[in-house]
């Protein structure tokens, strides 16, 4: 389903800001939608209330709005991001909001009526925007709900993303985790080269989230990736060297002391053998003998 982006605009679009006097009942009533949303189908809607402004900020400044191309946005739901994204300077004409919840999309039509509007599923990008794309995308701006996928449609997402955009662009996403949603690898997809930067904590969002930007590694990156590695398999053969000579060593040291152990033996058992054939106790059990005898002796 999607929207026509050349239809005129009504003021109403730019009326989202702080200064709407009807925000504070449009925010409970997004609040009610996203709710509802939410107990129909956890997985999809990923959180029980829409992103707070701070954190929309914050995805947002991610995005350069002077760029050329679209600027895709998977998941907007009632439009917090979307929002943040034409305040910071993205014309609403160059925005194409995927949004899988057909509620969610009216509303974002009614809301963004310059916006292309696209029912579908953001997790097949290059079926669900087949035909879209007269250029690549400037920049992708997610929050769908990451972790209740595995983790090779997180990757598989991140590489699509990477292919319908241009050179150093983003793919923005927020997470409520600490750490990358996104992995290095996965089993059965293509590595995906990134780097990847963290935004600080969101901590006036409920709950406190983070933003992480991931652009494709230029191929320099990749290079210098790999004397990295290179040094990592040098350590490794080096520790593997290191634990031979300590098994050859320690082998040595154990024959040496058996030898050593075998000759003092038979050093001891032919001295004690010498003493038997003289008749004569070895030196110490003389001096025992002589101390019992010396306690049995009648005391003068
Ligand atoms: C955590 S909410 C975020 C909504 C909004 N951007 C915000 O920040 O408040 C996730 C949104 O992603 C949508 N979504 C989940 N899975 C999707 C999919 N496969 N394709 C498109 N949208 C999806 C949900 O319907 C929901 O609107």
């Amino acid at each position: 389903m999607r929207d026509g982006r050349l239809r005129s605009q009504p003021k109403r679009q730019e009326a989202h800001g702080r200064s709407h006097p009807g925000l504070s009942l449009k925010r409970f009533a997004d609040e009610a939608r996203f709710f509802k949303a939410w107990v129909e189908k956890p997985m999809l809607t990923g959180a029980v209330s829409p992103s707070g402004r701070f954190l929309a900020r914050m995805m947002a400044r991610y995005v350069d709005p002077s760029g050329r191309g679209p600027v895709i946005e998977l998941g907007p739901g009632t439009g917090p991001v979307t929002l943040a994204l034409i305040q910071r300077g993205v014309a609403p004409e160059r925005l194409i909001l995927v949004e899988y919840d057909a509620e969610f999309c009216k509303l974002l039509k009614r809301r963004f009526p310059r916006a292309t509007v696209v029912q579908g599923d953001a997790y097949d990008l290059p079926g669900t925007l087949a035909g879209m794309l007269t250029e690549p995308a400037a920049a992708v701006v997610s929050s769908l709900p990451l972790l209740t996928k595995p983790d090779p449609d997180r990757l598989r997402l991140l590489g699509d993303a990477f292919q319908i955009m241009a050179p150093g662009g983003r793919f923005v996403q927020f997470t409520y985790g600490m750490i990358s949603p996104i992995p290095r690898k996965a089993r059965g997809v293509e590595p995906v080269e990134y780097v990847a930067e963290a935004s600080p904590a969101v901590w006036l969002n409920l709950p406190p989230a983070r933003v992480f930007a991931y652009q494709a590694a230029p191929e320099g990156a990749v290079r210098k990736l790999r004397p990295a590695e290179a040094l990592i398999g040098k350590i490794r053969k080096g520790t593997g060297r290191m634990k031979e000579e300590f098994k050859e060593r320690t082998d040595r040291m154990q024959s040496e002391i058996r030898l050593a152990t075998a000759k003092a033996k038979q050093d001891f058992g032919g001295r004690r053998n010498k003493n038997h054939n003289d008749n004569k106790p070895p030196p110490a059990l003389a001096l025992l003998r002589k101390i019992g005898e010396a306690r049995r002796s009648p005391k003068r």
